[in-house]
């Protein structure tokens, strides 16, 4: 696929960019264009890394890390928005964003974002033993999140009606993949290499436990008064105000927060007012199939 395919190409609002496969994962047209060089990529041994299916909490987890980084610095936090901060390593939108290209401009210590299921994740990552952080969010919610991004992100295809979209994931047909592989593959490869596997709910349950295993990873040792800081400026409504973690700075025509705000409910179940009993009862019967092979388990719930 040649990224001349995208010539002619304009967010506008109208269009939508399409899908293809890479090694049978369904990602953005332009990351197939520039393949070769994103399973390229040169990681340094100091990057730092946040990997995620996508809607599972990802921007969450990255002010929290930077927050951290900075110890309790809010207005260090503000100095760009998240994109600009994490460069996104596979996200390519012509003369608008590419992730490669921020991250070899960036200077050391990076950090970095994907959602990459770790079969794709470029092998120098896991050869110069990174950190990274896997951070995972119960499908149902993912779900129900992902739809909505679909639906507000003209960067993704079109998402159909919420059935069609069910469907979709069940079956893994659309981008980054199917979410059962991703959280199992990366929970399969967390003891081998330097991997803290979180999980949304916990952030949600008890944030300041969360943030300290954290910062522990990280490498810093922070007292009671900056952990409460970070749990507050990395809240749900902080967040939302927060013009450098809304994603309010991404063109409308590519982003449109009318159709659906990014920072969205931010909640735990929310799944429940999207659910019919039909769907809730096909989803549980497929996903205890799929998940039979694993320790790896999921809070639907408080
Ligand atoms: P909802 O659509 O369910 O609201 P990602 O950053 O991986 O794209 O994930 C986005 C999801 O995380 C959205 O979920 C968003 O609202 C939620 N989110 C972002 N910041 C949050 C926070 N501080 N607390 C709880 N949820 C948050």
């Amino acid at each position: 696929m040649a990224l001349n395919k995208m010539e002619g190409f304009k967010f506008d609002g109208t269009e939508r960019l399409a899908a293809d496969y890479v090694k049978g994962i369904l990602q953005p047209i332009t990351t197939c264009a520039i393949w070769d060089q994103i399973w390229n990529f040169q990681a340094k041994p100091d990057d730092l890394l946040v990997s995620t299916y996508p809607k599972a909490g990802t921007t969450w987890t990255q002010e929290i890390v930077d927050l951290i980084q900075n110890e309790g610095d809010v207005d260090k936090g503000l100095r760009a928005p998240t994109h600009i901060r994490f460069p996104f390593i596979e996200l390519m939108i012509p003369s608008v964003a590419s992730g490669l290209e921020q991250a070899n401009a960036m200077p050391s210590p990076r950090n970095l974002k994907t959602h990459l299921p770790i079969q794709l994740l470029p092998p120098s990552f896991l050869e110069k033993n990174c950190k990274i952080i896997y951070v995972a969010r119960n499908p149902k919610d993912n779900m129900v999140s992902y739809y909505h991004f679909h639906r507000m992100n003209k960067s993704l295809p079109a998402p159909g009606t919420w059935e069609e979209y069910f469907e979709s994931f069940l079956a893994g047909k659309i981008c980054w993949g199917s979410w059962y592989d991703h959280v199992k593959g990366w929970w399969e490869a967390k003891d081998q290499h330097r991997i803290l596997y979180l999980f949304y709910e916990d952030l949600k349950m008890n944030p300041k436990h969360e943030i300290r295993k954290l910062a522990e990873f990280i490498g810093k040792n922070l007292d009671d008064e900056v952990l409460d800081k970070i749990i507050h400026h990395t809240s749900f409504d902080i967040m939302k105000q927060n013009p450098m973690a809304n994603y309010s700075s991404i063109p409308t025509e590519i982003m449109n927060h009318s159709i659906s705000p990014f920072m969205r409910k931010g909640e735990v179940g929310d799944w429940k007012h999207h659910f019919t009993v039909a769907q809730n009862e096909r989803f549980d019967e497929d996903y205890k199939k799929k998940m039979a092979n694993t320790s790896l388990t999921f809070r639907f719930q408080f």
